[in-house]
């Protein structure tokens, strides 16, 4: 198989990952710590989900009293639109409903909506959850599921990975409050960034490290098996425009000359300085946590600087990238310097991208650093 197909089929099998209930209660619990009101008399749509067996569809029914929620719309997409097929098999609880529909089940998405006490228990809750075919394959992009966006007053779901720009400006167009899950590289996107810098989203409660455990259908590429279930490690993140307390607590950090001479890293510690960047008027900070507090000018920070980015302690001015999009750098190397860059770096003939990335000066020789985010200390 060509490479371009391997990467295809790689792909079409990713976006079938199914969030487990209690990432999503840690999650959701973070909001409504911040504001206990935060979903009260609101309508909150789960699109992408499958609400038969989703975690979201069941922690949202489950919470409904206790949310205050207006409404609740969880809607699925046709397994037969789905990239990754997996042996599809309707549910009991589908095959015994008076609706059931064999065509329908495989080429059509469904909608499930709780609104009000449908057993008449004097409780609204999972049991209360009706459900339909959609009209369609439940695509997000359908006009059917751009009118319950649209009427909704959140959007909370694991989109599918492989539509995930598609997904967050499908949302951002109709200026909805949100709560999805991304991977962690996505912060970079041009779609995403600029709305990270200008405070518009940011990281979820959740803490970067260690990535995210989901159930996958794809029984060739599972790294453990849990109580049956076969599980993926994605480096995944939530985002969000929804606060919460975490993202206002300051990060503890050293004066600069503290880290100079206490830090634990020794990239940093017993250094005369920080290292300035050749082609940016700031300096490099290669751990979040050797950020100098003291420091007044602009400094490079890792991307995972945003999984702890208090806004109110640091401001974020850019991005050490190719386009300058935030006008910071300060030199442009010419293709005749990043090629002696890479013949005095690595020995042989090749062009080394000083553009796309903060450049250092280390032992004579110019050297890109990892992707950077620009911040500066709040004044
Ligand atoms: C990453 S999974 C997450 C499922 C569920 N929300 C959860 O977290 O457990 C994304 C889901 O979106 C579905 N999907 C893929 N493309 C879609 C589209 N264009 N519109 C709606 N759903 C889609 C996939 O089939 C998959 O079921």
């Amino acid at each position: 198989m060509a490479n371009e197909s391997l990467s295809k089929a790689k792909e079409a099998k990713n976006d079938e990952f199914y969030t487990q209930y209690h990432d999503i209660e840690k999650e959701i619990s973070a909001y409504l710590e911040y504001n206990p009101d935060v979903f009260r008399g609101k309508t909150v749509l789960l699109p992408c989900d499958d609400p038969e067996w989703s975690n979201f569809t069941k922690y949202f029914a489950q919470n409904f009293e206790k949310f205050g929620l207006k409404r609740l719309i969880s809607t699925s997409y046709a397994p037969e639109s789905k990239r990754y097929k997996f042996g599809y098999q309707p549910s009991l609880f589908e095959t015994e409903a008076p609706h059931f529909d064999a065509d329908k089940s495989k080429t059509h998405g469904k909608i499930f909506v709780l609104d009000h006490d449908v057993t008449g228990d004097g409780k609204i809750n999972v049991e209360d959850l009706q459900w339909q075919y959609l009209e369609g394959d439940g695509d997000f992009r359908s006009a059917e599921i751009c009118k319950l966006r649209d009427q909704a007053d959140f959007i909370i779901t694991n989109p599918p990975f492989s539509l995930f720009r598609e997904f967050l400006a499908w949302i951002v167009e109709a200026d909805k409050q949100f709560v999805i899950i991304g991977n962690k590289n996505c912060i970079t996107y041009k779609e995403v960034f600029p709305l990270i810098k200008d405070n518009k989203l940011w990281s979820g409660r959740t803490e970067w490290s260690g990535g995210m455990w989901f159930e996958t259908k794809n029984n060739e590429d599972v790294d453990k098996v849990i109580d049956g279930m076969n599980m993926k490690n994605v480096p995944s993140i939530w985002i969000t425009d929804i606060d919460h307390g975490r993202r206002h607590q300051p990060i503890p950090l050293m004066s600069m000359a503290d880290n100079l001479k206490f830090s634990k890293h020794k990239d940093i510690r017993g250094q005369e300085a920080y290292i300035h960047y050749e082609n940016y008027d700031a300096i490099e900070v290669p751990f979040t946590d050797s950020i100098p507090s003291d420091y007044d000018g602009i400094m490079g920070v890792p991307v995972s600087f945003l999984d702890k980015y208090c806004p109110e302690q640091f401001e974020i001015v850019g991005m050490c990238e190719n386009e300058d999009l935030y006008k910071l750098k300060t030199k442009i190397y010419s293709s005749e310097e990043c090629k002696q860059a890479y013949i005095d770096k690595f020995g042989k003939k090749g062009t080394y991208d000083l553009n796309a990335s903060g450049v250092i000066i280390r032992n004579g020789l110019r050297e890109k650093v990892y992707q950077r985010i620009l911040i500066r200390k709040k004044q």
